[in-house]
């Protein structure tokens, strides 16, 4: 199959609805990163999602909205209060909410769960798209699976060419990060990935929120994820990666160290760090200061690196608050959580 990137504008984004309602799969942007799109109600359109991108049948799929009416044929019962605050308050955005499915949504999606993932995202040519096809939207991260996920078209194309038909070019992702992943199932809501919805922010909305352990560890053996995309290798780099975390003087002091020792031992070294300011005439990889540059600039150089053959990266840890918290989760599980505190 020939993959044709086209820039987005009316014309591609009609080329792209007409795929989508034939049951085909588009890549098109959103403010998190590029989705791999199928007709969400069609299950055999579905099941192309998994064969291209390499996905366990077992990980379920989120459903792309782009308005409140097209959620409520989509799940059981009525629209929780609480999830329907948040609905009010973050969408569209890069918040995604498990809810009780409704008998229409195929099995395919929601990987045999009786729960299904529902998500406004904000990007125009996304929500441009929804619209046109008039479907609810299945949408992974479009890129083959465990890679990073595609903050740019080129990504899609490195990982997609040849198995899909159209990739829709928006440029850059704006967060640079998959969605927030929010289980609202319960009394409490919990975050079951981090993302661009931080922890604080959901709090000040509704009082109370959990983060599930898993976003900062590797799940135990044996141990059963709640969302089943946290049990898989994500996010790895051909290369390894270590974080060093601590203050900032010490963590740069080791890094340099560490590098240095890897490099004269013949290994290919980068460093991802906010700066290259500390780090001389060593390869660095400059993230920026904050963490939403962080978060934009991550996957980006995770892939780079990986296009240079470097064997051997050190990250300098980011804060755990608001973002950081996902790109922490991101970076940890890049590294394997090796993480080391100086
Ligand atoms: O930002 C995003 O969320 C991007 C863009 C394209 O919207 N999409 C994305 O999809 O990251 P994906 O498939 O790469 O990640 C979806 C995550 C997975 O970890 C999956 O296990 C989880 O959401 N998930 C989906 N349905 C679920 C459900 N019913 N219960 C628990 N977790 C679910
Ligand atoms: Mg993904």
């Amino acid at each position: 199959m020939r993959t044709v990137v086209a820039r987005c504008d009316e014309a591609s984004i009609e080329r792209a609805a007409e795929l989508i309602r034939a049951g085909e799969l588009v890549a098109f942007p959103t403010e998190t990163v590029y989705g791999l799109g199928a007709n969400g109600l069609n299950d055999a359109a579905v099941r192309k999602i998994f064969e291209a991108k390499g996905r366990p049948a077992d990980n379920p799929l989120i459903l792309h909205i782009s308005r409140l009416e097209q959620l409520p044929p989509l799940i059981d019962g009525a629209l929780p209060d609480k999830a329907r605050l948040l609905a009010e308050r973050f969408w569209p955005g890069p918040l995604t909410m498990v809810l009780k499915k409704s008998a229409l949504v195929p099995g395919a999606v929601t990987a045999g769960l009786d729960t299904v993932a529902i998500r406004m995202p904000s990007h125009p040519a996304a929500r441009a798209l929804i619209e046109k096809t008039g479907l609810p939207i299945a949408a992974p991260s479009a890129n083959r699976s465990g890679r990073p996920s595609p903050t740019r078209a080129e990504h899609v194309l490195e990982d997609m060419d040849g198995r899909i038909g159209l990739i829709l070019d928006g440029g850059p992702c704006r967060v640079g990060l998959e969605s927030t992943v929010l289980d609202a199932t319960g009394k409490v809501p919990r975050v079951l990935r981090p993302g661009g919805v931080t922890p604080e922010m959901i709090e000040a909305a509704l009082g109370a929120v959990e983060v599930d352990e898993s976003a900062l560890r590797p799940l135990k053996e044996g141990e059963k994820a709640r969302s089943p995309g946290m049990k898989y290798r994500h996010y790895a780099p051909k290369g390894r990666l270590t974080i060093i975390r601590g203050a900032a003087d010490a963590v740069a002091r080791e890094i340099a160290r560490r590098y240095d020792e890897a490099e004269a031992a013949g290994q290919r070294c980068a460093i991802l760090a906010s700066s290259a300011r500390r780090y001389g005439d060593r390869n660095v990889r400059p993230l920026g200061e904050t963490p939403e540059q962080v978060a934009a600039n991550l996957f980006q150089a995770l892939r780079e690196m990986d296009g240079e053959g470097v064997e051997r990266m050190f990250a300098e840890a980011v804060e755990i608050s608001g973002l950081g918290l996902a790109v922490m989760n991101r970076m940890g599980r890049a590294a394997a959580f090796d993480i080391v505190e100086v």
